[in-house]
């Protein structure tokens, strides 16, 4: 069994992943860094960002507008002292990209151009035409070879997260080239697996978005902290789901319903189209059940008008979807609408870390989308993610070089948890015990969250949901991997992604009965109003004995009061 050992492992090689690899480094060059994931470094997920990176750039912004923004666009959920401490951290992330070769699109006098954004009151989301995830990555990526000492393993599925004595032990993987079981041992872990929004048929995610990093860490006893809050993008390609920007309403956009009307008006009178996302996408959907949507082969959806851009503009400031909405929909934006519908997006929760990026575990730290600081509270903004991921992948690797100047040598290997995670991921999938596919599951799970789990929920639907995963659960005892080769075993992997996402469905979901309340992206019909008497708390699920328990933290409040949100 292969051992690798180093001082820091980073398991996720997306933008948090390696901007906390850089910072990790440029603090301490002597460490000894792994970095693993499921998948070459430059297909990880923040690849996909489109639209733009928030930060305060120019005169007429300012850090406490930004805050006020991002604490207003979460519904007074998000920490503000996280939220201070990140938007002051921006502008210069905005930079260090820029001095590592970063094509960000510029303004005519040759500075860094900025565009609005949803819920933003200043256009501060810094952008490379519609690419800039998939530049942000590759620039990081080459940012990282710049330094030794830096090992990559890709392609490697992790399974476990080991804890012994309360402390971080081990990362235990499938080497999925060869099949074989290999095992990380570092002085610090930091998470940085993403989201989890394949556990939704219709989203802007990436196919191996499973909610990995979450599973792993609610089995090994770690807190998760607002789960049950996701995102729904309002543009989403009907019927690939593919993103459509939000840069595309940034840029001049508009909604129409089937009568031709800026429909977003009636419910955003002062930002249209550019409300934040949870507004945005509630509004379409409420236009669909009063008939005023589109009907298609696909489902209903609404359009998203680019004519008045031009041709020229929408070639410059919007390539990508411009190249998505002719290949995947046979449509030239310039000529005709695009048809949209709310996608899954985002997942506002995540592992419960502080404001330097520590978990309560110690040696245990996570960052970007995979953790909860809790900067994005109940409903997270454009261009905010980004932002996030380098921020907080600075942040998190400067307190983890320092936390390792004090931090203990690498604990003995808990071999007993090791041989125990080994006989579950290689035996129980192989035996021949049912008739259950990981497809059908996966769909039956995925429909579930779509239509109890989705914008709108009730106690009814989502006790049903929760009825419904607990069913899946148990079929998943009896799901078969059929194909026996351990040479990229897409059939063991897809398996223990399913397994991953009935976990985390079911936390979903348990966070959403108990919050008896509407906040964010989280919209009870039966309790349409937000309660910031008995709900202006963080929901944190821990896994004790198999079994989820819910308990709740204070909202960590700086200096803006909560008040009425309008737009
Ligand atoms: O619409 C977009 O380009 C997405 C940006 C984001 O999620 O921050």
């Amino acid at each position: 069994m292969n051992i690798h050992k180093s001082d820091l492992l980073i398991l996720g090689a997306g933008l948090a992943g390696l901007r906390a690899a850089i910072s990790a480094k440029e603090t301490d060059k002597n460490l000894k860094i792994a970095i693993v994931s499921k998948l070459y470094f430059l297909r990880s997920h923040s690849v996909s960002a489109e639209g733009g990176t928030a930060a305060v750039l120019y005169e007429g912004d300012s850090y406490d507008l930004h805050a006020y923004d991002t604490i207003k666009g979460s519904d007074y959920l998000a920490d503000q002292d996280a939220v201070e401490r990140f938007v002051r951290t921006m502008p210069n992330e905005i930079l260090y990209l820029d001095h590592w070769g970063m094509p960000w699109s510029r303004r005519d006098d040759g500075k860094i151009a900025q565009r609005p954004f949803g819920g933003h009151s200043f256009p501060r989301a810094t952008y490379a035409a519609d690419r800039t995830g998939f530049h942000a990555l590759h620039t990081l990526y080459e940012r990282l070879l710049f330094y030794d000492n830096i090992e990559k393993y890709q392609e490697y599925f992790a399974t476990s997260i080991i804890i012994d004595n309360g402390k971080f032990n081990a990362l235990t993987a499938i080497n999925m080239k060869t099949g074989e079981y290999e095992i990380f041992q570092a002085r610090v872990l930091l998470i940085a697996t993403g989201g989890l929004g394949r556990l939704y048929p219709f989203t802007t995610y990436s196919h191996t978005v499973t909610g990995d990093g979450a599973a792993m860490a609610l089995r090994a006893g770690m807190p998760l902290e607002d789960m049950e809050f996701i995102q729904f993008h309002p543009t989403g390609l009907v019927p690939s789901g593919i993103l459509i920007t939000e840069g595309a309403r940034g840029e001049g956009g508009y909604l129409l319903n089937k009568n031709g009307e800026r429909f977003m008006k009636n419910y955003a009178p002062q930002k249209i189209e550019l409300a934040p996302r949870d507004v945005v996408s509630r509004s379409i959907m409420w236009e669909i059940q009063a008939q005023r949507g589109f009907e298609g082969p696909w489902g209903p959806y609404v359009l998203l008008d680019l004519r008045h851009l031009g041709d020229e503009k929408i070639k410059e400031r919007l390539p990508a979807i411009r190249d998505l909405a002719m290949k995947f929909n046979g449509i030239d934006p310039s000529k005709e609408p695009i048809p949209v519908r709310p996608a899954a997006h985002y997942t506002m929760g995540g592992i419960q870390v502080d404001i330097d990026g520590m978990s309560p575990i110690p040696g245990i730290f996570a960052a970007g989308e995979a953790a909860c600081v809790s900067i994005h509270g109940a409903n997270r903004l454009g261009s905010n993610s980004t932002a996030e991921c380098l921020a907080y992948g600075d942040i998190t690797g400067v307190s983890i070089a320092k936390y390792l100047q004090r931090a203990s040598d690498i604990p003995e290997l808990n071999m007993d948890k090791v041989k125990k995670e080994e006989n579950r991921i290689y035996k129980e999938p192989f035996k021949e015990r049912g008739t259950e596919s990981v497809a059908s599951l996966r769909k039956e799970l995925q429909n579930t969250m779509q239509e109890k789990v989705g914008i709108f929920r009730n106690e009814k639907d989502l006790t049903d949901a929760l009825n419904k995963v607990k069913e899946l659960q148990k079929r998943f005892e009896n799901v078969y991997v059929e194909d026996k080769n351990m040479f990229y075993n897409m059939n063991l992997i897809t398996y223990l992604e399913l397994s991953n996402l009935l976990e985390v469905a079911e936390v979903v979901i348990l966070g959403a009965i108990a919050r008896k309340e509407s906040r964010g992206a989280h919209y009870r019909v039966d309790y349409p109003k937000r309660d910031d008497v008995n709900w202006m708390k963080h929901t944190i699920a821990l896994k004790k004995d198999g079994k989820v328990e819910l308990s709740y933290i204070p909202v960590r409040v700086t200096k803006w009061q909560p008040e009425e949100r309008k737009y």
